[in-house]
């Protein structure tokens, strides 16, 4: 039943994958830590991944499903080597925020919450992160950057590789 996960993640992986389930198995509220910390091994909680924990924790795959989906830091698609997340507070909104999100989908082909198909970039919003000064905002991996124009836009992922 491993080949569907050895399509998608490497055999030190699957074996990483198996040790946490091993480590949680037949304990009370398994679950979570064990979805938590396969997602730190894996990036990604795809179904095969999710049909695995459930059989090997006796749950029916609907339950490991409807958690993975309920939380929003679990996530079934594989994140993107960088994170750009862009604020639409009022703020940065007012100041022209909508337009770099317009212009990220535009330019990269994602929508909010996405990664794009070179897995480069996973873009997200947010609602102000106390920084409305220097708005609109947008933040790349941990850096900040202020009073971005749509026009820079290229000029600043640039450095994200
Ligand atoms: S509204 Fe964007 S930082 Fe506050």
């Amino acid at each position: 039943m491993n080949d569907d996960l050895l399509k998608e993640f490497s055999p030190k992986q699957v074996e990483e994958l198996e040790k946490i389930i091993e480590k949680h198995k037949g304990k009370p509220g398994a679950l979570i830590p064990v979805l938590e910390e396969a997602q730190v091994v894996l990036d990604y909680l795809p179904i095969p991944v999710q049909k695995k924990i459930a059989k090997e924790l006796n749950l029916p795959l609907a339950q490991v499903y409807g958690v993975v989906t309920f939380y929003s830091f679990f996530t079934m698609t594989p994140r993107g080597k960088h994170t750009v997340r862009v604020c639409l507070g009022t703020a940065c909104y007012v100041r022209g925020g909508k337009k770099i999100v317009e212009a990220i989908e535009k330019e990269y082909g994602v929508k909010e919450g996405e990664t794009t198909s070179d897995r480069r970039f996973t873009f997200e919003t947010v609602r102000c992160l106390g920084a409305c000064g220097l708005g609109p905002v947008m933040v790349v991996d941990g850096n900040v950057h202020g009073r971005v124009k749509p026009a820079k836009l290229k000029e600043i992922l640039a450095n994200y590789n």
